[in-house]
């Protein structure tokens, strides 16, 4: 149980926390610095990096917490902010899944063609996405722990 916890929790501090420094320190100081052609390389070449990571989160974060949830006996007798949880898990997973086979694969073929409007339109359709997972991570985060004393 000790394991599986932790490597849940740690999964979920590379991605959410991943995730926020992307959106709220990366991609502003990117689009200061760096004109778009370069902005649009350096993007592909930073998921390039944190993708792999995030891949071994959502497998990970479901694989330790279904494991846990057998160890508690099962769905039936779980508290709300597990099966809360659960939910959020599931959209953000299917939210990364997304990105990674839809607006990734259309900015990474922008900019292998050059064709800076088109990876500028893929990666605004990453930006929303990816700022839109990162509020449901920090709200999950909240509501596993401290929410657990609120919603039982
Ligand atoms: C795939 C869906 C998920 C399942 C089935 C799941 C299941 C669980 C379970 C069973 C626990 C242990 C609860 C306990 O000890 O009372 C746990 C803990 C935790 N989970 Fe999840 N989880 C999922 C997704 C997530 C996501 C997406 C996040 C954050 C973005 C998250 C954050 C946490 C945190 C922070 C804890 C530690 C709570 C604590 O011990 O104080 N989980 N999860």
């Amino acid at each position: 149980m000790s394991i599986a916890l932790a490597l849940h929790v740690l999964s979920v501090v590379v991605w959410v926390g991943g995730m926020f420094f992307a959106y709220m320190c990366l991609r502003p100081a990117a689009v200061e610095v760096l004109e778009p052609p370069l902005r649009l390389q350096l993007w592909v070449a930073t998921f390039r990096r944190f993708f792999p990571f995030v891949w071994a989160a959502v497998i990970l974060i479901p694989a330790a917490g279904y494991w846990m949830i057998g160890k508690f006996g099962g769905f039936a007798n779980l508290p709300l902010y597990v099966h809360i949880m659960n939910g959020l898990g599931i959209v953000m997973i299917l939210i990364f899944l997304h990105v990674f086979f839809a607006p990734y694969r259309r900015l990474r073929r922008a900019v292998e063609a050059a064709d800076w409007p088109a990876g500028g339109k893929a990666l605004a359709q990453i930006r929303m996405l990816v700022g839109t997972n990162t509020l449901i991570g920090l709200a999950t985060v909240a509501i596993a722990t401290g929410g657990r004393y609120l919603i039982h």
